[in-house]
């Protein structure tokens, strides 16, 4: 079939805005990263950034709608949300990705494709099965444990932990808005946003 798709000859425009770049959140379902996420994006918007998010609902319900749980529609989930977050961040956005992507492998292209334009901030919210399981927001571990939904990350799918991320926070330690001033504190200590303006 992709014999028929001719993208290598369109044209690409190589120009780029800077300042733009991906912060990539990564961990189990209820670790925190559509909270986390709420509460960093707003201090971005705050300091001048254009901000978009990648939220792994939202993807799926949108640009990888009908994608299931499989590892070739997880790994398709999360290599479409790396395409778009590269463009974005070609165009100057911080980007704000937050879906579990379970794979080292699948996260490293993402990581690939975002850095032609920008820096890739990857942010592991590190937090036990069991804290998800108590917090259990959506009420899927109890069906995962039951085994009424079966491939659940972190239950009975692999969840492989970044080896080196830009940052690991424990959230059974740190309260929501805690990990976010911690993860602005890092973007600032990259150079990627500017210090708070204490007038
Ligand atoms: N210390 C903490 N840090 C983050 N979230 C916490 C903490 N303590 C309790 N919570 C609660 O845990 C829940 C985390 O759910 P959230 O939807 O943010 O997870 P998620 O990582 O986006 O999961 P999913 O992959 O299913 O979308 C929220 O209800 C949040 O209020
Ligand atoms: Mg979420």
């Amino acid at each position: 079939m992709s014999d028929h798709i001719y993208a290598h000859e369109h044209p690409e425009s190589d120009q780029v805005r800077g300042g733009g770049f991906t912060l990539w959140f990564t961990g189990l379902s209820g670790a925190g990263k559509t909270t986390i996420a709420h509460l960093v994006g707003p201090e971005l918007d705050r300091r001048g950034h254009i901000v978009e998010y990648l939220d792994g609902d939202t993807v799926r319900t949108h640009l990888s709608k009908g994608l299931g749980f499989s590892k070739e529609d997880r790994d398709t989930n999360i290599e479409r949300i790396g395409w778009v977050a590269s463009r974005l961040t070609r165009h100057g956005a911080a980007v704000i990705a937050a879906a579990i992507s379970p794979y080292a492998e699948t996260r490293r292209r993402a990581r690939e494709l975002v850095e032609e334009w920008g820096a890739f901030v990857e942010v592991h919210l590190a937090t036990s099965v069991e804290e998800c399981a108590r917090r259990d927001v959506k009420g899927l571990y109890e069906k995962a444990f039951r085994g009424e939904i079966k491939g659940f990350t972190g239950v009975d799918d692999p969840y492989e932990e970044p080896a080196a991320p830009e940052l690991r926070i424990d959230t059974e330690e740190h309260e929501p808005d805690e990990s976010a001033r911690i993860i602005v504190a890092k973007l600032e200590e990259l150079g990627l946003v500017p210090a708070q303006v204490t007038a």
